[in-house]
């Protein structure tokens, strides 16, 4: 046949050959669970059957979409439509992809088949597929994805698995299951990402809370039940960006526990902010985000006698800086009080193919500020301070 099909591997294999209707297929980032569904679609395409594929963002639909075609030999296709993501085959077989930003846009027509990829990331799953997809499914659907916190696919796969729902299997396989998946990459990922994501993301575990990459156990235990009354050897501090944020500054002693934090609310007034910081002892080392107003707060502050480092976050830098700071959190590293420890409780962490991004969940207000000005007094403390390194002629211990 004209296809360009790859060959499904075992794992892969096993969902394929399995009789049931419905599957909920829990895995691992890099599983190879869009190139599966891919496989099952085109099948049931060659069958004349109407298929569609939902995932989270139109840019994933329109990635996939785009992946999907080529595998086509263009003798079968009868049709492409790039900005209805449709594409039909001469034998009647059709697929057209969704995204869940737009979940009403999937009525008016009947499916033989659909596809959920990343259904753990799908906003109200549980409507999409109960309010809009079942009326209109005539045969089967795949739930795919990688765990995302405790939400509907966590509840449909727990279902599946104890056999509470009918002509439905449950399927759990990690990252190592896929044999196309460098087994090294695994491993680099593992010591780079806290201990909580690389369960949620690689080995597919469904735990409490996972898209809260602080743990639990772990914020609690380096809760001080004030602030210290030593110097401050390092501050982090992050500047408000907008009119809802704080501008918060954090200090920590020299055993890295939180001996400062002042926090103030200034819409668009940077001379205020900078007169503000300008108060914190000038000898004293600051990691001050240098993202959009933080530059001429920055600047300013260099300006006046300061001991600066800026951080610039981009898509790279802030993971790395959250990652170090998670870390550090889990080793027990830094101390904090009750209110830096209540923003942990709420922060979560999105991760998907191309960023990670970093706040509170949904419904929570926006404030992760104490979060990250102390992680950026951490980056401070363990990058210039706890090595005892001199830093521009001051030896900070
Ligand atoms: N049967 C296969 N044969 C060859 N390569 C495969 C196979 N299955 C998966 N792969 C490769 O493994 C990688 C991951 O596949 P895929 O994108 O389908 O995984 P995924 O689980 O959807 O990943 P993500 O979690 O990033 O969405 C890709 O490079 C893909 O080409
Ligand atoms: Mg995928």
């Amino acid at each position: 046949m004209n296809i360009l099909f790859n060959t499904p591997h075992p794992k892969q294999l096993e969902i394929i050959q399995d009789k049931s209707k419905y599957k909920v297929i829990v895995a691992g980032r890099r599983f190879g669970k869009t190139l599966v569904s891919m496989m099952k679609l085109m099948d049931c395409m060659l069958r004349g059957q109407h298929t569609m594929y939902l995932t989270p963002e139109y840019d994933l639909a329109k990635t996939f979409f785009t992946d999907f075609v080529a595998f086509f030999n263009e003798t079968l296709i009868s049709g492409i439509n790039k900005s209805e993501l449709t594409i039909k085959l001469k034998n009647g077989g059709s697929c057209k992809f969704f995204s869940g930003m737009a979940i009403e846009k999937i009525r008016g027509r009947e499916y033989q088949f659909a596809i959920i990829d990343e259904a753990g990331d799908i906003d109200d799953l549980e409507y999409a597929f109960n309010g809009v997809i079942r009326p209109l499914l005539m045969g089967g659907c795949w739930f795919i994805g990688t765990p995302k916190g405790n939400n509907y696919f966590t509840k449909l796969y727990n279902n599946a698995k104890d056999g509470n729902l009918q002509d439905t299997s449950a399927f759990h396989f990690t990252t190592y299951d896929n044999p196309f998946y460098p087994v090294e990459k695994i491993e680099e990922s593992r010591l780079d990402m806290p201990d909580v994501l690389f369960r949620q993301e690689f080995l597919a575990e469904f735990t409490a809370n996972a898209s809260n990459p602080f743990k639990y156990e772990d914020i609690v235990k380096n809760i001080v039940p004030g602030l210290s009354t030593d110097k401050s050897v390092c501050y982090g501090i992050d500047i408000s960006n907008g009119k809802n944020d704080y501008t918060v500054a954090i200090g920590i002693n020299s055993e890295a526990v939180m001996s400062h934090i002042t926090s103030w609310k200034i819409q668009n007034n940077y001379t205020e902010q900078s007169s503000k910081l300008n108060e914190l002892d000038s000898n004293v080392l600051k990691v001050v985000d240098a993202t959009g107003s933080g530059v001429s707060v920055t600047e300013t502050l260099e300006n006046n006698g300061h001991y600066v480092i800026p951080y610039l976050f981009t898509a790279k830098s802030k993971p790395n800086l959250i990652y170090t700071f998670i870390q550090a959190v889990e080793s027990g590293a830094v101390k904090y009080t009750q209110e830096v420890a209540d923003e942990m409780f709420i922060y979560e962490m999105k991760y998907n193919d191309t960023n990670v991004t970093f706040g509170n969940q949904p419904g929570q207000g926006n404030h992760d500020d104490k979060v990250t000005a102390l992680a950026l007094a951490w980056y401070g403390y363990s990058t210039y301070i706890s090595i005892g390194q001199q830093w521009q002629g001051l030896t900070v211990v």
